[in-house]
């Protein structure tokens, strides 16, 4: 396997060294990226030391590396996890046949396609998220913060290396186009709706740390299975950094909620509001939200491109290997929900045509073991309602639903029956200013918000109390 190289301008493993015209191609864009970064990545802290964890390397033991940089100085790197010799493609048409080193010309508009969409989230949250520095709950939040973002520019780095290795002229144009598409900007957005909208507050950025990214989880994990095999192993590393942005999400809407279990047993009330606390039916109501635009970031539940890239070796299933049937998918059928006047039936289609649908039925799967966890909690403080996942209807913009009222229990209703619920559904406008209102930034160690439990332990070993951020 190629060696690392650590001290490259950019570090890498793909021997950069050996083919100088991509070097100096990546080289071009990576002020381009910092640039980037520093106008539209974290609005302030951008010259404190923030104890950060960068990837170093691809092997088991010892792949990262913790230590206080500034951000502007950290190194964003490329690695792809190691080869599998003789790896073969594991489902469609090409099942059986040797994994692809180079992308083939049938599939190359599609191919870029997939990684163009893939990339684009990255820089996207780091927009998104870019003004929560200023109200960070603790120190300790503060560099998760910082980490996520860090980690989601890499992110956009693995994605970029592709375009620039892989796909030529076109590739490079669109790597610079990743630079110029804004969230939420009228004129030249994100591709994705979801990573469009700010994120206003800490609630929220745990709501999406454990909703949305553990959707870019089950699309880095479908891409992982691509016949492409340098696609395969770049988002069989990614994904090992994913899995902190979910474990920031996890633990920091538990650390709300427990909180919240706080504040009602000390005042004895259901009402923490005055208590300077998140009612538990607020979080219910952010939770509805952030779980229904993640749902829709999966797709239709029938999808022609789907198929497509299934049947072509592109995009597998999650855990595409472990699954005991044929991998081609065109004999066997499944249902799917179908929303019609009448009420909320299924239809069957074909297991090539719902691959969305499966893709999203495993999110969901994925999503109920946190609630099972936070449940736990409320269930051992004595409280008896639990935290539920929506119906997947509610509130839903694409597919089956989009043109359908479902209740969060799935019943269709009117549209004056929505109106009647909305707030009670999803966060209404006080619900936000109340939270909104709870956001002060807090940065003495150790120290947490009013509203926010503190965690059970620090990062890397370190105490809660750790200068993470050193101001
Ligand atoms: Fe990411
Ligand atoms: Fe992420």
């Amino acid at each position: 396997m190629v060696a690392v190289d650590i001290d490259a301008k950019i570090p890498n493993n793909v021997d950069l060294a050996g083919d100088r015209r991509l070097q100096r191609a990546l080289e071009g864009w990576q002020p381009k990226f910092i640039r980037w970064w520093e106008e539209l990545g974290p609005v302030a802290f951008q010259r404190n030391p923030v104890f950060l964890r960068t990837a170093i390397d691809v092997g088991r033991q010892g792949w990262a590396n913790f230590d206080h940089v500034e951000m502007p100085d950290y190194r964003w790197g490329i690695f792809l996890a190691e080869q599998e010799q003789d790896r073969t493609i594991a489902f469609g048409d090409h099942k059986g046949e040797d994994v692809w080193q180079e992308v083939p010309g049938e599939y190359r508009a599609d191919l870029q396609r997939l990684i163009v969409v893939q990339g684009d989230t990255e820089p996207a949250s780091v927009e998104q998220q870019r003004h929560l520095c200023l109200t960070a709950p603790s120190l300790y939040d503060l560099r998760n913060l910082f980490q996520v973002n860090v980690e989601e520019g890499r992110h956009l780095w693995a994605m970029v290396y592709l375009l620039h290795r892989y796909f030529g002229r076109a590739g490079r144009d669109e790597a610079d186009e990743m630079l110029e598409r804004h969230s939420g900007d009228a004129d030249n957005p994100r591709i994705l709706g979801a990573f469009n909208e700010e994120t206003p507050d800490w609630l929220s950025f745990f709501m999406f740390t454990y909703f949305t990214d553990r959707d870019g989880k089950y699309q880095l994990a479908s891409l992982r299975e691509s016949a492409f095999d340098p696609l395969s192993r770049t988002c069989d590393f990614m994904l090992k950094e994913e899995a902190h942005h979910m474990f920031v999400g996890a633990t920091g809407v538990g650390r709300v909620v427990q909180r919240t279990l706080e504040l009602m047993a000390e005042h004895d009330t259901d009402d923490v509001h005055p208590h300077g606390g998140i009612n538990l039916d607020v979080i219910q109501k952010y939770l509805n939200f952030h779980y229904s635009v993640s749902l829709d970031l999966f797709g239709a539940e029938t999808s022609t491109n789907a198929a497509n890239y299934f049947a072509a070796g592109l995009k597998g299933r999650f855990q595409e290997e472990r699954r005991d049937d044929d991998h081609v998918l065109k004999d066997s059928t499944r249902l799917v929900p179908e929303a019609t006047a009448d009420g909320i039936g299924s239809r069957e289609v074909t297991q090539l045509a719902a691959l969305n649908e499966t893709l999203r039925e495993d999110y969901t799967e994925d999503c109920r073991k946190g609630l099972d966890r936070w449940n736990r909690t409320i269930a051992e403080a004595g409280s008896d309602v639990g935290l539920t996942l929506p119906h997947i209807g509610f509130n839903r913009n694409v597919g089956t639903f989009r043109d359908h009222h479902v209740s969060p229990d799935g019943r269709i209703v009117d549209e004056a029956t929505w109106a009647d619920n909305v707030d009670a559904w999803l966060p209404s406008e006080d619900d936000r200013a109340h939270v909104i209102s709870l956001q002060a930034r807090v940065t003495e160690p150790g120290k947490m918000a009013g509203w926010l439990g503190a965690p059970a332990q620090g990062i890397n070993r370190k105490p809660v109390d750790y200068d993470y951020v050193r101001l």
